[in-house]
């Protein structure tokens, strides 16, 4: 059987998705990445996550779920993942591989669909993984799907996740690895009132902004942060996050970063 592309949510009419980013799960467990147990800080993560009330109807994973390859780093990440019983969907980062990523996060409630859909939403989740690079670019292939999924009459409301950045977002050296054809993809979604949001990782800090119409949303990682505003990379004392979004059948969203109260480094 093939990996499922598309999952359906059943819905109360507000759709609520807690993004995680960024988790760096390693090889063995204790490890560290820039002085955070990765393990430890997304296992605190996915704990108040499983405190919300009302708790989300997904879960969106947004790369970078792993920092080296490995089979047993996704196989531990997929153990911590699957503890929340509810829909969990990943797409890659620039530190995942894409093939043995979508091998190994397809079971129980995990998958690696290209869309979610609702009644009155759609969530387009994109590959921007680029081989051997830190920075991002979404292939032909990839762009073409993007451009015929917006193309569709329905859902009347969109929200488009990948893992790279696709605007400056006033960092020099991260915009230096952001998505590499932006132009590309602001020229496929620019002027399609169904797009109400694009989320996005890799930036380990917050971000929030607006393209026209478009909500911009960056998200900060589970493990280690980065200063904003910087020309090199700065740790920031920060701890880990998460962020909710509440997408609304009017099409509002409703979103907040959630900083976890805790100190893992
Ligand atoms: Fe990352």
């Amino acid at each position: 059987m093939g990996i499922p592309q598309t999952i359906s949510l059943t819905d109360d009419g507000v759709i609520r998705v807690a993004q995680i980013t960024d988790t760096h799960i390693l090889e063995a467990p204790g490890d560290a990445f820039m002085g955070v147990d990765t393990h430890a800080s997304l296992a605190a993560v996915i704990a108040a996550i499983g405190k919300l009330k009302p708790g989300p109807n997904l879960v969106l994973v947004t790369g970078d779920l792993v920092h080296d390859p490995s089979a047993a780093a996704y196989r531990r990440l997929a153990a911590l993942l699957g503890e929340l019983q509810t829909p969990v969907c990943c797409l890659p980062g620039n530190h995942d591989d894409p093939t043995l990523m979508r091998e190994l996060l397809n079971l129980g409630f995990i998958n690696t669909p290209r869309l979610v859909n609702s009644k009155a939403w759609q969530i387009l989740l994109l590959d921007s993984h680029l081989t051997g690079r830190h920075s991002g670019r979404l292939s032909a292939s990839e762009l073409g799907f993007l451009s015929t999924t917006l193309n569709e009459d329905s859902p009347s409301n969109r929200l488009i996740a990948l893992h790279h950045h696709p605007t400056r977002i006033d960092c020099v050296w991260m915009d230096n690895m952001m998505l590499e054809n932006a132009a590309e993809f602001w020229t496929v979604v620019e002027c399609r009132p169904s797009v109400r949001g694009v989320v996005w990782g890799h930036i380990h800090q917050e971000y929030q902004g607006r393209r026209g119409d478009i909500n911009l949303y960056g998200t900060p990682s589970t493990c280690a942060q980065f200063k904003p505003s910087t020309l090199l990379p700065v740790r920031d004392d920060l701890p880990p996050a998460y962020r909710l979004l509440e997408l609304h059948p009017d099409g509002r969203i409703e979103t907040s970063v959630r900083w976890l109260d805790v100190c893992l480094i």
